[in-house]
């Protein structure tokens, strides 16, 4: 297994170009399901969680055709779901990443049936998919769960309904919108999830023909049409890796500049970015994120469905709270378990306490280096930040994790002064 190795302590200083979300491009991937017409997605950027999904999809009969070409927008997919022969997601697939659910909504959409394996539990907690099923069963689906697989048909077509999540759920509300677009009559999704990802997915969805109304508030209306068309769509800008590269600058007390993106997709982490006295601005080559003024303070975070300070950047945050002046308090509120990285952080000196769902960090002036393990994909790339930040030789293992979501990583750090190596197995 690849390891990577890190020699911190250097300010990071330089430009990184941001690619296309990864889970936004998880979710545009199966829209293609939807329709027989050619699904054409741009700024595709090139992670092991797209190969999965691409994977997935050509099980299932579509001809898939990526780009290879490493263009500064990035790779461009074709998705041409007209040949579809398959409506089985197995679990040998599925197993390997959650986001496989998501075909569930537009196979049962448009052909009527799905089978897809249940997701297990993973790293960061048990992540059941009850919402997703019955959101779909309001729509008419007939679901049964059988020898680990989600059965689900429908007669006809789906029937619109109203949806009242009880809880905010990014994949529950794709899910649900995209099986919608196809449904008869109207569906009204409340308490819908509102991340980037979904508005993007809806902008897409709409530039195919769907009809809905709502996009980018917590209520979405859909009114279903007979069929969808095709599109050419590039992927919104990954405000996660946005926020990690920020936070890196950060917490070297450096400076980065962040190209291809924007900063109103990751407001709440730069005003608490702000707080801590770190300069963000909106420049006119990008994102400009400036720490070598030194001085970073301890700030309290809670994680909340966007337009709150988001899960996906609670690791990293808590790397950078790790190197601040004065202690932090950062509350986990959307997974039970995601407080992995913490006994990683601990041995390379970071003073953490956990008391149920929150941590409390008091910073120190300087992190030491140390062998430590990668147990998901942002608390891998945390553990690279807090690498950076170090004094001395940080090596990473199980670097896979790191792959599935962040594009180049070494490359990109190495061009704004890191010295950082992929140790091949
Ligand atoms: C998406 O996961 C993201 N994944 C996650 O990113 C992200 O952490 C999460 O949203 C929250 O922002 C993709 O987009 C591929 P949820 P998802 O449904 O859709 C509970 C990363 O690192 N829930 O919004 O699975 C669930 O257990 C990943 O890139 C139910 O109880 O998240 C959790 O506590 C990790 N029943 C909460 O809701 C359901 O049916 C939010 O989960 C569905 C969810």
């Amino acid at each position: 297994m690849d390891r990577i190795r890190i020699v911190g302590g250097a300010p990071l200083e330089g430009t990184i170009r941001i690619g296309g979300a990864k889970n936004a491009a998880l979710t545009l991937m199966p829209v293609c399901l939807l329709t027989d017409r050619v699904v054409t997605l741009t700024n595709i950027p090139d992670l092991a969680d797209i190969r999965t999904m691409g994977g997935l999809l050509e099980h299932l009969g579509v001809h898939v055709h990526l780009n290879g070409a490493d263009s500064a927008e990035g790779r461009i997919l074709e998705l041409d779901a007209s040949g579809l022969k398959e409506t089985t997601a197995p679990y040998d697939l599925v197993r390997k990443m959650r986001a496989s659910v998501l075909v569930l909504g537009p196979l049962l959409a448009r052909h009527g049936q799905a089978r897809v394996s249940l997701p297990g539990g993973c790293a960061i907690g048990t992540r059941p998919v009850d919402l997703h099923l019955k959101a779909l069963e309001a729509l008419g689906a007939v679901i049964e769960l059988q020898e680990g697989y989600i059965n689900a048909r429908v007669d006809g077509r789906l029937k619109g309904a109203h949806v009242n999540f009880p809880k905010v759920t990014v994949g529950g509300t794709e899910n649900t919108l995209m099986a919608a677009t196809l449904a008869e009559g109207r569906t009204v999704i409340e308490n819908a999830a509102r991340e980037p990802e979904i508005t993007d997915l809806a902008t897409c969805l709409t530039a195919m023909g769907a009809r809905i109304k709502g996009i980018g508030t917590g209520t979405l209306t859909v009114d279903g049409v007979d069929s969808l068309g095709g599109v050419t769509h590039s992927v919104v800008p990954d405000r996660i890796e946005t926020g990690t590269y920020a936070l890196a600058a950060a917490a070297t007390r450096g400076r980065l500049t962040l190209t291809g993106t924007r900063l109103n997709l990751t407001e709440a982490l730069v005003d608490h970015m702000r707080q801590a006295g770190v300069v963000v601005e909106d420049g006119t080559d990008g994102l400009l994120v400036d720490a070598t003024r030194g001085d970073v303070r301890g700030v309290d975070v809670m994680t909340e469905p966007f337009p709150g300070f988001p899960t996906d950047m609670q690791a990293q945050w808590m790397a950078l709270m790790s190197t601040a002046s004065g202690a932090s308090m950062i509350t986990e509120s959307i997974f039970e378990n995601r407080f992995m990285h913490v006994p990683e952080l601990s041995r390379m000196g970071a003073d953490i306490n956990i008391h149920g769902g929150s941590a409390i960090v008091r910073g120190k002036a300087r992190l030491s280096g140390a062998q430590v393990m990668a147990t998901d994909l942002r608390a891998s790339v945390c553990l690279a930040i807090a690498g950076l930040a170090a004094e001395g030789e940080t090596i990473i293992n199980r670097v896979y994790h790191l792959d599935r979501g962040y594009e180049r990583v070494e490359d990109k750090l190495a061009a704004c002064g890191a010295t950082i190596e992929r140790l091949r197995a």
